[in-house]
């Protein structure tokens, strides 16, 4: 990229593209790469700063692709490491940055590592604790001779033991690998969970899933883990270009996470705060106010992030498209950098009647309703859906949701979208709060106004201005609107 990079990430917007469901090039019902290269000039023209790519590793796709054998490569499914090369080439003559997904937690059970029976590399004991995996059942899987290894996901990926030097070598020299061809950074999944406390104590009771994010487990979010990415900042520093590291971290508390983004550590951290606050005017202020309070102490930039491939679309945790898109024009008037995902930009809802024999997600292994497959279902292009054979079937009625029925037309959401990212560029200054009726939310940066209704009834905002962005009739119910003013 151009040498006049100036903390691009800060404010940056940035697309998550679930390469396996975004666009397919090669028509064999997965999306891929050449899909992903092909789309560029409609991300140009969305006006997204960057795009993260999820995992595109040669994998056995038991937790699609979060469970990696390769980590330098790609799986013939997404194409090859010349179609990555040209893509990044591509995305970056049209100024879009490219950041990868990094996975340190754990590898594939299919990993050379594994497979040739390198113990020290991972966490084996002869006995198991009580701690249980994030996708359901025991976190522990017993081999033929009576060991049994760690697996914080699916059995078919085995946690790495980060005290082994040579686990932190390995990773180091990965990362390389990905900067040299010339990535912007890197999404480091599960960035909480590498180091494990020695004894490996017991939790003593069950359904430790529900304490993720909000209670300390002893496999979280453990210090140790802050030196491995500062050593990682070390090398995301020793490059040209302000690479940077997003970490997918669960903290107990929003000050834990703060932790993951000081100066010398990684350059941002999803807001799942943000992201799981209800549509209520209080709720969504204290979650504002917080991620502003607790990501400014270290220095860093808030992300703010409403929906990715992990949980149901906003549409229908919101319950309805006015809300979402509501939500939207709120979130991209806020100060710091914004995370989108494939199809919100649409309107898609969550597809909630997936008929039970295509759903694959691991994670329903908890329970049927915490499958991710509803999130996933690939984008529909034009008004035939634009896909043959798709690994997940697309609802018919997504015809009027797609890409070709939704541009031009002033009143889609792509349209809204389109205007906010554009209109997003002039936002300037801190965010201050004005007064506003109950139910409400109010606040001026600089010379904009944004406005953001809740209630069920309409509102009369009196602001003297010149309308910038609406998601509906400003004042509605359910809408959110800018304003620039004198
Ligand atoms: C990813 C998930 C994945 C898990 C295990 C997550 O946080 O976003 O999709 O299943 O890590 O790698």
């Amino acid at each position: 990229m151009g040498a006049d990079v100036t903390a691009w990430w800060r404010d940056a917007v940035i697309y998550e593209v679930y390469v396996r469901s975004f666009a397919d090039g090669d028509g064999d019902g997965v999306g891929d790469l050449i899909g992903v290269r092909d789309r560029l000039p409609y991300l140009k023209s969305l006006g997204v700063d960057a795009i993260w790519l999820t995992p595109f590793y040669p994998s056995p796709m038991a937790d699609f692709g979060y469970d990696v054998a390769d980590y330098r490569d790609v799986d013939p499914l997404f194409g090859t490491l010349g179609d990555f090369k040209a893509l990044v080439d591509d995305a970056h003559g049209l100024g879009i940055r490219v950041i990868v997904d990094i996975v340190p937690n754990h590898t594939s059970d299919r990993h050379p590592w594994f497979q040739e029976g390198l113990r020290d590399r991972y966490i084996f004991r002869d006995e198991p604790n009580d701690w249980e995996s994030i996708f359901g059942g025991s976190a522990w899987t017993q081999t033929e001779d009576g060991q049994w290894y760690l697996h914080l996901f699916a059995p078919e990926q085995p946690d790495l033991n980060w005290d082994n030097p040579a686990v932190r070598e390995e990773f180091e020299q990965i990362l390389r690998f990905w900067l040299d061809l010339g990535v912007d950074g890197f999404r480091v999944d599960v960035a909480h969970g590498m180091v494990k406390p020695a004894d490996l104590p017991d939790i003593g009771h069950p359904d430790q899933v529900r304490m993720v994010g909000s209670q300390k487990v002893p496999y979280f979010d453990n210090d140790a883990v802050h030196d491995i990415h500062r050593s990682w900042r070390r090398i995301l520093d020793s490059y040209p270009g302000e690479r940077i590291g997003v970490a997918e971290a669960w903290a107990p508390s929003p000050e834990r996470l703060a932790l993951y983004i000081r100066p010398d550590e990684l350059h941002q951290a999803f807001n799942f705060h943000y992201l799981f606050a209800p549509w209520d005017a209080a709720e969504l202020r204290r979650a504002i106010d917080e991620s502003l309070a607790t990501s400014g102490s270290v220095g860093a930039p808030t992300t703010w992030v409403l929906s990715n491939h992990d949980v149901k679309r906003h549409v229908t945790r919101y319950g309805s498209l006015a809300r979402a898109r509501a939500a939207a024009v709120l979130t991209l008037a806020l100060p710091g950098s914004a995370y989108l995902y494939q199809g919100e930009e649409l309107g898609l809802p969550e597809v909630l009647d997936l008929p039970a024999e295509v759903c694959q997600d691991p994670q329903r292994l908890r329970d049927p309703d915490s499958g991710r497959d509803g999130c996933r279902v690939p984008l529909p292009w034009t008004r035939d859906l634009g896909w043959r054979n798709p690994w997940l079937p697309i609802p018919s009625d997504w015809s009027d949701l797609s890409v070709e029925a939704e541009t031009g037309d002033p009143a889609s959401t792509l349209e809204l979208y389109r205007t906010a990212l554009h209109a997003r560029r002039e936002l300037q200054g801190d965010l201050v709060w004005r007064e506003s009726p109950a139910g409400t939310l109010l606040f001026s940066r600089g010379d904009h106004v944004c406005a953001v209704n809740l209630t069920g009834e309409p509102v009369d905002f009196a602001i003297d201005g010149e309308l910038v962005i609406a998601s509906d009739t400003p004042g509605a119910p359910d809408s959110a609107a800018w304003w620039k003013v004198k």
